[in-house]
């Protein structure tokens, strides 16, 4: 069968607008299309990719669990989506876990689980949720309208209520805001899609305290954070806050559908029998993978690995934006980088990208002022570098097609 670009555009929903090109191989932090041109690849899937496109531990996991059990649904415990639960309990203070197959699904199930909890224990007008504009925390219905862009909720109808947005990396925001109503603060460690914005020295830690001061609950999303990325097994531990629900998903499977939504046994009570459910988080065949890539990403060579390859990525494109004078600002934790445009080139992310790729190398966009950086955890330093090399010169070329 004939496929091409053009097939997307004659079967599929265009809600995407991919690149122009069709990708049909991909290994390590290596990816090749259908004309037999190869890239290096620092999107890994949108930061999912953790140790690398096929990598042989995910390959012959898979192998081995699709012949010993594939699904059994969660009515039946099984053993190997309980031994990722003991994995994550050895790994994390978090006591209890539940998995779903997404990040919208995990911070879906982090919401409703903080409005159940706010409803058993102080009755029904505790259902307020305070987030950021610009964050990002999926697409059903519930988390686009916690997510602080407009452009992505509008249009839909009638939105869930009790969602108040605020001010990223303001707490005076949060103090003024906050009362007897609200039951959770739900935030992003560092912003990803709303443009790779860390937060801000003691911002986690007072937003702890202004929740707790009302007995609210802190939820992190560390849907893109999570799992290595920063340089830490989860980002909080960056800032010591340790929150009350914690959702992730992205690196978790290594390039397998899988997310996870960690509390203590206190919170966890409150979803009792027949409150939440999901018929394939938590599969048997996912979670034997993520095992083997949760061992592998926490082992604190494989950290440390992250945090010095990040420098080399910031301080690479440091360098870049200073010989181009493209970017006003680098931005970012571990192998997670935004490069900010300067205003001449404000709103030209996604023409940047299209343009960096017959150069050989893929980048993300984080809106449209800001290129996203997330290659493989496990990529090799001199990858990295190669990458770096290959968008200086696309760049360079860029900046002469455009006579800028
Ligand atoms: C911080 C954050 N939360 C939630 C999501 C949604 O995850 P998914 O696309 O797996 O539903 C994303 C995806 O980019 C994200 O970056």
């Amino acid at each position: 069968m004939k496929i091409t670009r053009q097939t997307f555009d004659e079967c599929m929903f265009p809600c995407y607008s991919p690149l122009d090109f069709v990708i049909t191989r991909a290994k390590g932090s290596y990816v090749w299309d259908d004309n037999g041109n190869e890239y290096l690849d620092l999107t890994a899937g949108i930061a999912v990719n953790s140790l690398g496109h096929c990598p042989k531990l995910i390959a012959k996991t898979l192998k081995k669990q699709s012949e010993r059990l594939l699904h059994c649904s969660n009515i039946f415990a099984n053993r190997y989506t309980l031994t990722l639960a003991r994995e994550l309990q050895h790994r994390t203070p978090f006591e209890r876990f539940f998995f779903v197959n997404s990040g919208a699904e995990a911070n879906e199930a982090a919401l409703k689980l903080a409005r159940r909890y706010a409803f058993d224990k102080y009755g029904e007008h505790k259902d307020e949720i305070i987030s950021f504009t610009h964050s990002f925390h999926g697409r059903t219905f519930f988390t686009v309208t916690v997510g602080g862009q407009d452009k992505y909720s509008k249009g839909f109808g009638p939105r869930p209520g009790a969602v108040t947005h605020l001010p990223y990396n303001d707490l005076e925001a949060v103090k003024a805001a906050v009362s007897d109503k609200t039951c959770a603060i739900m935030v992003e460690p560092v912003q990803g899609e709303g443009g790779i914005i860390p937060a801000a020295p003691g911002y986690l830690k007072g937003l702890q305290e202004i929740a707790h001061a009302v007995n609210a609950l802190l939820i992190l999303d560390e849907v893109q954070t999570g799992n290595g990325r920063t340089g830490r097994l989860y980002a909080y531990e960056h800032s010591g806050v340790q929150p009350d629900i914690l959702a992730t998903a992205k690196g978790l499977g290594g390039g397998l559908p899988i997310g996870a939504v960690m509390t203590s046994a206190d919170i966890a009570a409150h979803f009792g029998p027949g409150t939440h459910g999901s018929t394939f988080g938590g599969n048997p065949l996912i979670c034997a993978c993520a095992v083997q890539v949760l061992r592998r990403i926490s082992e604190p060579k494989f950290l440390e690995g992250v945090t010095v390859k990040g420098g080399i990525l910031a301080e690479g494109l440091q360098k870049i934006g200073k010989r181009t004078g493209m970017f006003k600002e680098v931005r970012g934790l571990g192998l997670l980088q935004g490069a900010v445009l300067a205003d001449a080139y404000a709103g030209k992310a996604g023409e940047i990208q299209r343009c960096l790729a017959p150069w050989g190398v893929l980048i993300l966009t984080a809106g449209s002022d800001v290129l996203r950086f997330a290659p493989a955890l496990n990529i090799r330093k001199a990858q990295l570098k190669e990458a770096l090399k290959r968008i200086e010169t696309g760049l360079i070329d860029y900046l002469k097609i455009h006579q800028i």
